[in-house]
């Protein structure tokens, strides 16, 4: 993980390396730090914990100078401490270097340097790289093109690099082997950044570092090459000039604003693909980062029998669901898998499978990896990402793409609910284009597809309510969420969100296990949340809240308005509106959301940036 900065122009250059590690925080927030050359001289400034301590730093110090990087950290390699924290430097303090990545033969190769004189400072695997560089620059200091090149064939593993040295105060060397760095062309300044959002503050101009590229960038632009050195031309894109906007609109937290986006965000992305129940769905799409949108020839779709979902965290539950939407409309065996076992493992695809990635930042290293074997291995490709301009989108000759903005909450929320809301629409696609389901049932389905985020207006109406009825909630040790069928990934998901959120720990189980060992933890401290929405499950589900309720636990459910049954089970009620059990985990999920953000705020937590996550998860 971890976000990479750079800058070289006019301006000073310490603001705009902060306003651009601002907007990567998203990616780690453990240190931040700053390398900057000033009257010939390299000065680097690092404060453990959030952004704002290096802020308060960088205020006091007031560097001067006009080229610099900077990095905001999640640790891999060594706590977090002002000696783990990045930049790193050589044994001469005259080159820094930031890292997002893993070097994976770093042991051997400290030990080798160590041996060869070089003093470590601290416990990353970054510093080795550093010390690396200055070894071989040793023939020839001037040539810092050719050190970095033959230091990186020393390298094993996935890493993204900044660099500069004293002896080259007029440029800063960029590295990309499998990971993500933008560079943003300006008028007489150049901007690095992990991801284009940062540089896109600046300039739409971008120049995007593909695998295995050197860029030396100075302020007149960057020249690229391969780590055989030799130089690569290719010109900048123009990308959406949109600014990174810290606007909590009125909440007290990103996460609730973005919970509160849902009905609009559904709105976009439902709205690209579906304008109305009569009409087809059309995947088409493009954009400036190249083709997107789904393009299956009809002998592809004529062969796909198998699908297989990747994903990781929130995304990989959004799989679970899709894998019950499209059973249930296409009748096409899905399974799902956490990225991080599939890549580990045979994996059994071939051409008749279509693979789906799910990742909402288009970036996560084991979604990657994974749905990359799946294509060595000849399936068809499909990514959901909410991010057009991400890794994931030139991996994946189909792409649908997440109409939700930015989200900057490192818990999932909004993001999940349109990632559901792909596998509805591509489920219909497919029932479309392989002429599985009879017309006015699919019209049918769209139409109430097309209804669902005014149902969770009215959930997000009531959210007074719903805080209310969850702090009382908050002193619990552990909790149990339970749900079968289609709403046993919204359990896993509620679970998810609880733990990420407040810390308090909780499991995800389907509701039908609860007796199968589960059933031990309960007492009258473990509150339950059991998704009851009427339906083929709802009264087995019911029959499971029992068994849990004559263990003394308290008992939590969503359940749709006007149901009274469920008052005799249950202490607490979240009401849904009335809704079909198939789209009721874009609605059940909602006061879920809620509940976990209440209960986290109540308890003093770090809603926004809960401690030891990142939003993206760059390294395996
Ligand atoms: C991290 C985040 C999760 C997210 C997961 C997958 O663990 O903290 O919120 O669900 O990564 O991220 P992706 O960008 O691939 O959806």
């Amino acid at each position: 993980m971890c976000g990479i900065v750079g800058y070289l122009g006019t301006l000073k250059a310490a603001p705009v390396l902060l306003s651009e590690l601002r907007c990567l925080e998203y990616r780690g927030y453990d240190s931040a730090g700053v390398a900057v050359i000033e009257d010939g001289q390299l000065a680097v400034l690092k404060a453990v914990g959030k952004l704002s301590n290096l802020e308060t730093l960088l205020s006091d110090v007031q560097p001067r100078a006009t080229v610099g990087i900077g990095h905001t950290r999640w640790a891999t390699h060594g706590v977090p401490n002002d000696e783990n924290a990045h930049p790193h430097l050589d044994c001469t303090s005259t080159l820094a270097i930031v890292h997002n990545g893993i070097i994976e033969n770093y042991v051997e190769l400290r030990e080798e340097l160590m041996e060869a004189g070089h003093q470590f400072r601290s416990e990353t695997d970054t510093e080795v790289v550093a010390h690396l560089i200055e070894d071989e620059l040793k023939e020839d200091p001037d040539d810092l093109l050719t050190g970095i090149r033959r230091a990186l064939h020393r390298l094993k593993g996935a890493y993204a690099l900044g660099i500069v040295s004293q002896r080259h105060p007029d440029k800063i060397f960029a590295v990309n082997h499998h990971y993500s760095l933008a560079v943003g062309i300006g008028v007489n300044e150049t901007f690095l950044a992990s991801d284009s959002v940062a540089v896109c503050q600046y300039t739409n101009q971008v120049l995007r570092l593909e695998q295995s590229e050197i860029a030396e960038i100075t302020t007149a632009g960057a020249r690229l090459f391969s780590f055989a050195g030799v130089e690569v031309k290719r010109n900048p894109v123009e990308l959406e000039n949109k600014q990174f906007v810290l606007d909590k609109q009125g909440h007290k937290h990103f996460l609730l604003k973005e919970i509160h986006e849902q009905p609009l965000v559904l709105r976009r992305t439902i709205g690209k693909y579906l304008l109305h129940p009569g009409k087809k769905i059309n995947f088409a799409g493009s954009s400036a980062h190249g083709n997107y949108g789904v393009h299956l020839s009809d002998a592809e779709l004529a062969r796909i029998d198998r699908i297989k979902i990747v994903a990781c965290g929130t995304a990989y539950h959004a799989g679970l669901v899709g894998k019950y939407i499209i059973e249930e409309l296409c009748g096409i065996p899905v399974d799902v898998e956490t990225a991080s076992e599939a890549r580990t493992r045979r994996l059994l695809v071939d051409n008749r499978t279509l693979a789906v990635a799910v990742s909402q930042s288009g970036e996560t290293a084991d979604t990657l990896a994974a749905i990359g074997e799946a294509k060595n291995r000849g399936a068809i490709i499909l990514g959901i990402t909410n991010r057009p301009d991400s890794h994931l989108s030139l991996v994946c000759p189909n792409l649908l793409v997440t109409e939700c903005g930015l989200e900057v909450s490192v818990a999932a929320t909004k993001t999940f609910t349109a990632q559901v809301a792909c596998f509805y629409l591509l489920a219909l696609y497919l029932a479309e284009r392989k002429n599985l389901l009879p017309e006015d049932r699919i019209f049918a389905l769209k139409a109430e597809l097309l209804r669902t985020p005014a149902l969770i207006e009215r959930i997000l109406a009531n959210q007074d309510d719903i805080r209310e009825k969850s702090i009382q909630y908050s002193d619990a040790p552990g909790m149990m969420f339970i749900g079968r069928g289609i709403h046993y990934p919204v359990a896993l998901e509620g679970a998810l969100k609880l733990k990420e959120l407040s810390y308090i720990h909780a499991s995800g189980y389907a509701a039908g296990e609860l007796k199968h060992g589960p059933i031990a933890v309960l007492d009258e401290r473990v509150p339950v949340v059991a998704l009851t929405i009427p339906g083929t499950v709802y009264e087995k589900t019911l029959s499971n809240a029992q068994e849990a309720k004559a263990r003394r636990a308290r008992m939590i459910t969503v359940a749709v308005e006007g149901d009274e049954l469920v008052r005799k089970t249950f202490e607490t009620v979240f009401t849904i509106p009335p809704v079909s059990e198939f789209f009721s985990p874009l609605i059940s999920v909602v006061p879920l959301q809620l509940m976990s953000a209440f209960i986290a705020d109540h308890l003093g937590k770090d809603v926004d940036q809960p401690r030891n996550l990142a939003k993206s998860v760059t390294v395996e």
